[in-house]
Order: C-alpha cells, then structure tokens, then sequence
C-alpha cells in the first residue's frame, strides 16, 4: 500500500498480520454503529516520516456502555442525625478513583482495537499492538472495557490485564502473565510460548513506558508473539510520545515491530460531552433528583474548552469539575454568603464564574498574573487585609469600609457585594477562608452568623504580602491604603 493511499481517509479497514513474515496492509473503516448519531471523522491511517504506519483517530461520537458494573454514586438516606451533603455523590462521580460510568466519544478507537483482536482471535493468530497517546486520552479505559468484554464474550480465550509500574525486570513481566494464565505454567519465556500455543490469550501491558528504557525487556516481550503457533495477542500501552519514535524503529529493526494506535487528546466538544453524560448518568441514579444539571453547560462548555487548549487531559476536565463542585458547596455551606440556591434541589449550581474562578490557579497562572487580573474592588480588599490584618470577614468589612472613606477614593461596597468578592478572592486563590474565627467558637463548630453572613469566618492572605504591594504598585489609590 502507497504512502499516499494511507494519508487517505478511506472507508475500508483490514490489518493483517502474516505469522513469519509479518506483512501488513493496513487500512480503516470504522464499522458503523446504529448508536452514533453523526458519520465520524476517521483519519485512521498515517504514514510516518520512516514509513511506518500509525493509526491515528479522531473521536467519533457514540457512546458504549461498560460491561463493567458503573460506578454507582447513590443518594444516601442518612442513617445517623448527620445530614449527608448532597454535593457528595456529585464529587464521587468525579473522583479519580470513580469507575467510569460509560466512554464517549471513543468508538472509533475502541471498535478498531476491538476488530483487530476478535479477528486474531478468530483466525488462530498471533499479533502485537503498541498503543500510545498523552495522558488522560482514554486509553486504559478504552483497553479496560475492551477486556471487560472479551471475557465475557470469548469464554475461550484468556484475558490479562497488568500494570507495568511495579515491573522492572523481563522475568518479573514474565512470573506476572504466567500467574495471570496458569500458576502451574513456567514462567520462562518457553513456558510462555508454551501457553500461548495451547490457548488464545489478550495479553494487555498498561503503562509500558515504564520498561521501555530497557530496550532488551520490550523486546523480549514483543517477540512472545512471534512464533509460528503462538495465538498471544499483545497490547501495550505507552503514556509519553517520543517513545513511539524511540522504541518501534528499534522493534522493528529487529523484526518484531508491532502495529501502531495513537489516542488524540480530547477535543473541547469531546470533553463537554463525556462530563455532561456522566452527568446524565447521576441523572438516572437520583430519578430526576435534578443533580444532573448542577452544571450550567455554558460552565461544561468553558471548562472543556479550557482543557482542550492546554492538554486535552480528560483527568484534568474531571479534577476541574470535582474542585467546582467543591467551590459551590462550600459557597453553600456559608450561605448567606453567595446565595443563589436551586429550589428544587437544594444545590447551588455551577457558573461561569466558578469555572473563571477554578481555572485561573488551575492553569498554572503565576501569582502575580492573578493579582495582575482582579479588578480594582478585589484589589482593595486584599489591600484591606494586609493593612488591617484582620482575623474575620466581620472585620475586615469593617477595616476596607474604613479605609475607602478614610482616602475618599474608592466607594466601599454593601456588605452582601463584600462577600461575594471574598467570595471570589478565595476561588482565585488568593485569600483562604475557612473554620470558624475568633469570634465563633474556634474549631469545627458551626460559624455564628451575622446579619449580613458569616462575620466571624476566618479569612486570611492565600499570597505572599509583597506580591500583593507590588501587583497595587501602579494604582494610587489602593497604593494609599498602605500609608
Ligand atoms: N471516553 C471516555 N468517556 C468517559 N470517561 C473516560 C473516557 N476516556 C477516559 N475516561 C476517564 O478519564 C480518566 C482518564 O482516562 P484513562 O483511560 O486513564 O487515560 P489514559 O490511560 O489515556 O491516561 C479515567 O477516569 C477514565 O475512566
Ligand atoms: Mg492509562
């Protein structure tokens, strides 16, 4: 097959491996699926500056429900007085930890990696597969729900799944698959090739950068399949990028170069449509509780499009919805403080403006291009206290006001207006609030609330003193309030 053929986005799709000689044509259709909505863009096949050949994706939009139990974030009827906060089963859908609900918007990838194995598997063959991408592209989830279901579906073939992280030696790499196919096996490279003939096995190797350095283990490895009886299929998955331009030119000079899948990273509409279905999914799991919304799209739509432009991470997206999440409950948790509560639910949603908020320490952005970007209010009150040093919010609204009528150059804000600034500085990450203060009682105990909020919460400087003088340099009359 031409060079100029591959770079073609085609129709047809067949990866064949010939056991001995290893010629390959390669070619993609993603099948179609009566679940997706809209014809994907498959840009499957790409030749390399070297001639080799990569399968390269862009997402489709189908969505594939695990075979694996879905997480199941349920609303908890409390047993004990403690009343549970109803942000909980939203923050669990989106820890890391969480297994995932369904995958989206990764049929293309998952189809074709699917095919590929079914038909070795099918047709008694061997194979080898190195699959790369940046992190939080999918492609352990991808690889995960693919043995999900071949061992559902292939009762015949033996299904291993390992991690590489804590495997630093072949032998290790070794022990860990013949535990994983036969503890009676030899875990020797014969003992292996032994198995291998005996039965069909989906090897899959997660997080194989890691043996990567050591050019003699991968080698090893991606030679298992290499026998002319042998029916291993071999996954593995690499994190880092450049080791697709290290590792197979090296395989593959020695004979064993394996195909090649390269995830994409998520795009923004990509991103917004795994967040709001699993979204959805709490939809289902609270029975219209209204939890599923707690999101306001146009906060999904900005927070994807934030990830996208700078990794396309998916794991970022998701600790970045947890974090709002938590932003709005602890907003909550102080209401009066910012209240702009959902009746029905009883949750406060996520805006825009959480989102503004969460992604300006989210990113990277230095201290002092945050200070650099807080309007002339949030200046004056982070100026406020560090004049005043005050301890409360209580105080340092009583500080600020003094200090604006004081210079007579900045109209100090009502008291509600106050807090949302607060309120703001503490999503920027500039001041911390929390705890009761000195007024309240100390310790965890509930904040005693003033008529305009919580006066005696604790509030103090998240950034060192001089960032904040300097950040005012230019401003004269905030510059005043340090006289
Ligand atoms: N397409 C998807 N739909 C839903 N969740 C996904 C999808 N892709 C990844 N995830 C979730 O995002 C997180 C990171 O994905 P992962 O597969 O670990 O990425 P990678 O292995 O490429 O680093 C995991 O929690 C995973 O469940
Ligand atoms: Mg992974």
């Amino acid at each position: 097959m031409s060079s100029s053929t591959l770079g073609k986005r085609t129709r047809q799709s067949t990866v064949t491996l010939t056991p001995g000689s290893r010629a390959r044509s390669v070619s993609v259709s993603p099948s179609k699926r009566v679940c997706s909505p809209k014809k994907e863009n498959v840009a499957p096949v790409t030749p390399t500056k070297n001639g080799r050949i990569t399968n390269v994706f862009s997402a489709g939009k189908a969505t594939v429900s695990l075979a694996k139990k879905p997480a199941t974030p349920t609303l908890r009827t409390p047993t004990t007085p403690t009343v549970a906060s109803p942000y909980t089963p939203i923050k669990t859908l989106f820890r890391r930890s969480a297994a995932p609900t369904a995958l989206t918007a990764r049929d293309t990838e998952r189809d074709f990696l699917k095919k590929w194995i079914k038909e070795r598997v099918e047709g008694g063959k061997s194979g080898s597969m190195y699959v790369s991408g940046p992190p939080g592209t999918g492609k352990s989830a991808v690889l995960s729900s693919i043995c999900t279901e071949m061992k559902k579906e292939e009762e015949g073939v033996k299904v291993v799944e390992l991690n590489c992280m804590a495997l630093n030696r072949v032998e290790e790499v070794y022990t860990a698959i013949a535990n994983a196919i036969n503890p009676d096996a030899a875990s020797t490279e014969d003992g292996l090739r032994k198995e291998f003939e005996k039965q069909a096995c989906l090897v899959v190797l997660d997080e194989i950068d890691h043996l990567a350095e050591k050019e003699e283990v991968l080698y090893a490895i991606y030679s298992l399949p290499h026998h002319p009886k042998s029916r291993l299929l071999l996954v593995g998955i690499a994190n880092a990028l450049d080791l697709t331009d290290r590792v197979v030119p090296r395989l593959r000079a020695k004979g064993v170069e394996p195909e090649l899948v390269q995830f994409r990273p998520y795009k923004a509409e990509e991103i917004k449509e795994i967040i709001l279905a699993k979204l959805g999914s709490l939809k289902e799991e609270s029975e219209g509780a209204g939890l599923g919304e707690v999101m306001q799209p146009a906060a999904v739509t900005l927070l994807a499009k934030k990830v996208a432009a700078s990794t396309g991470d998916l794991r970022k997206a998701l600790d970045l919805c947890r974090r709002a999440i938590e932003l709005v409950e602890s907003e909550a948790k102080r209401a009066p403080l910012l209240p702009t509560q959902d009746q029905q639910t009883g949750v406060k949603k996520v805006t825009v403006a959480h989102i503004a908020r969460i992604s300006a320490s989210a990113f990277g952005t230095s201290t002092a291009q945050r200070l650099k970007t807080l309007n002339l209010q949030q200046k004056a009150v982070l100026c406020a206290l560090c004049v005043s040093k005050s301890q409360t919010v209580g105080k340092l609204y009583e500080s600020y006001t003094k200090l604006c009528k004081r210079d007579r150059m900045i109209s100090p804000l009502g008291s509600s207006e106050f807090r949302d600034v607060v309120g703001s500085l503490e999503g920027c990450g500039v001041v911390n609030l929390g705890g009761a203060g000195v007024g309240g009682g100390g310790g965890n105990s509930p904040v005693k609330k003033g008529k305009g909020g919580d006066e005696d919460l604790r509030v103090g400087l998240g950034v060192p003193e001089v960032e904040v003088v300097v950040a005012v340099g230019d401003v004269g009359a905030l510059k005043r309030f340090f006289d």
